[in-house]
């Protein structure tokens, strides 16, 4: 139709113009007008597709430069339009595995005083935190034999008589005086003694024992067993309250029998460290008897006072097992043989590093290590399968290094930085330093080892050497400390 009207314009301007062909012109002109209004609505059509192609576009081109960036933040199986999950804020850092702030860690309020722990929980709900957790965790995969609780008892409070059916238990007194009771070999055996502060307790697995604070501060212990599950414990009256009457009667023989009993009621309170307000009452007169020295120190060790091990950077004691106790005095042996004698024992340590002092790289190939920051601060370097790793210490901190794992620890306050440790061991601990290790190892081997001339090495080995002498290191070799 456009065609025709065209080919007629074009022959309008040769011929005549007739009234017949001013009315095609103007129907022409009309036509015309039509079409331009129909290009501009072609070109707004257009313009409107362009626009929203190119929206189009560029939306897609955004979607697919956004996708790189939520792979930072997201992990990439997330689905990246939706997940707002930040994956990476939940991720722990490694260093949790061999570190736990205990003073963040839930306290256990007694009447008598409180409790806290740095262990496993078999539900992982009981954490308190991923780092508490990651810590648990670490204990039980690792077996280390290692669980830790403080125990707060206030003046005149106790630690109600009670046994653990799963571990060995080794406290060190940090504080106050104490009067403890253990009860062994099937009730044959009664020892009562005091401890004051710098000394060891070692109550056996399954002996039945109670502290009581005899002094006037509080007493602070630091607790050990020698488990990597929960503790498994049971109260004197929890057991007398879960016994029934006509049992309990016909096996306590009580003058008045089960009426007897039966005047006992259970407190609506854990009595687990207890402190009656009306103690004054109860307690008319107390005796803290003290058993024979051949008992006392077999549960008993005297830290503080005994033999100290210097090295360059600080001082080592230990309460442990010695394979040659001659330098032992008669009531260390007692310990020492009694530890010998039963699974699962730890030995107990306290670590003083000097201000700035180093404890140089060294590892224990028959036992894991947990230790306590009694005071100062420090930092600690691990090298284990997994890597290095260096991080801070401070007071109330608690470490853990597995079996064969390498570690340093460097004092970096102005005060001492003071350890208490517990190996997971109740032979003698085996600990090897680098020095020794690379004196050791023959010097063509290092050579090989480190690109570095044998002579070159001769000289380092020599100085390490006169370190040693100097730091009149008593014990130099493996089988020490
Ligand atoms: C203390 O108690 C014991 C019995 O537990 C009693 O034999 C002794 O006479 C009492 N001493 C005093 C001074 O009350
Ligand atoms: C234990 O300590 C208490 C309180 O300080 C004291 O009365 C008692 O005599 C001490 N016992 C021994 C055997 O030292
Ligand atoms: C035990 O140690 C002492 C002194 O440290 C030493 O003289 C003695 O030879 C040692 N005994 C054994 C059997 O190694």
């Amino acid at each position: 139709m456009d065609n025709s009207a065209f080919e007629m314009h074009g022959d309008a301007p040769q011929k005549g113009l007739s009234v017949e062909k001013m009315n095609i012109i103007s129907r022409m002109e009309k036509k015309r007008q039509w079409s331009l209004v129909s290009i501009f609505l072609l070109c707004l059509l257009a313009c409107t597709i362009t626009t929203a192609v190119g929206v189009l576009i560029l939306s897609l081109v955004y979607i697919n430069n956004s996708q790189p960036h939520s792979d930072v933040y997201f992990k990439p199986e997330a689905q990246p339009l939706q997940t707002e999950v930040p994956m990476v804020q939940t991720a722990v850092d490694p260093k949790f595995q061999f570190l736990n702030h205990l003073p963040k860690s839930k306290v256990f309020e007694f009447a008598g005083g409180a409790i806290q722990w740095a262990r496993y929980r078999n539900n992982v709900k009981d954490y308190l935190s991923a780092e508490e957790e990651a810590f648990g965790t670490s204990l039980n995969s690792q077996r280390s034999q290692m669980t830790l609780g403080t125990l707060r008892i206030k003046s005149n409070g106790l630690r109600a008589p009670h046994w653990h059916f799963n571990a060995n238990e080794h406290g060190y007194l940090v504080q106050g005086t104490a009067w403890i009771g253990v009860v062994d070999d099937g009730g044959e055996v009664v020892t009562t003694y005091n401890v004051t502060a710098g000394q060891v307790i070692f109550f056996p697995q399954n002996t039945l024992h109670w502290i009581k604070n005899v002094g006037n501060e509080d007493c602070f212990f630091l607790l050990f067993f020698s488990t990597h599950d929960e503790l498994q414990t049971l109260d004197v009256d929890d057991v007398f309250f879960s016994t029934p009457e006509d049992i309990a009667s016909r096996s306590l023989k009580p003058e008045g029998g089960i009426d007897f009993i039966r005047t006992f009621s259970k407190q609506k309170e854990d009595q687990g460290v207890n402190l009656p307000p009306n103690l004054a009452e109860l307690v008319m007169n107390a005796s803290y008897v003290q058993s024979p020295d051949s008992l006392v120190w077999r549960y008993f060790f005297d830290l503080k006072g005994s033999k100290e091990f210097q090295f360059p950077g600080g001082v080592i004691q230990h309460a442990q097992y010695w394979k040659n106790g001659s330098e032992l005095n008669n009531n260390e042996k007692i310990f020492s043989e009694f530890l010998n004698q039963h699974q699962n024992a730890l030995t107990l340590s306290t670590l003083r590093i000097y201000n700035n002092g180093l404890r140089q790289p060294h590892f224990h190939f028959n036992a894991n290590e947990m230790g306590y920051v009694l005071s100062g601060c420090g930092k600690v370097g691990i090298t284990s399968t997994q890597g290095a790793i260096e991080f801070n210490i401070h007071i109330g901190d608690v470490i853990f290094f597995p079996i064969g794992t390498q570690h340093y620890i460097k004092s970096t306050c102005d005060e001492d930085l003071l350890f208490i440790l517990a190996f997971s061991t109740g032979d003698q601990l085996q600990t090897l330093d680098m020095d020794d290790y690379l004196q050791a190892t023959a010097d063509h081997i290092l050579a090989q080892l480190f690109f570095k001339k044998q002579r070159k090495l001769n000289t380092m080995q020599a100085f390490l050497l006169l370190i040693a002498v100097k730091g009149s290191k008593e014990v130099t070799f493996v089988c020490t400390y």
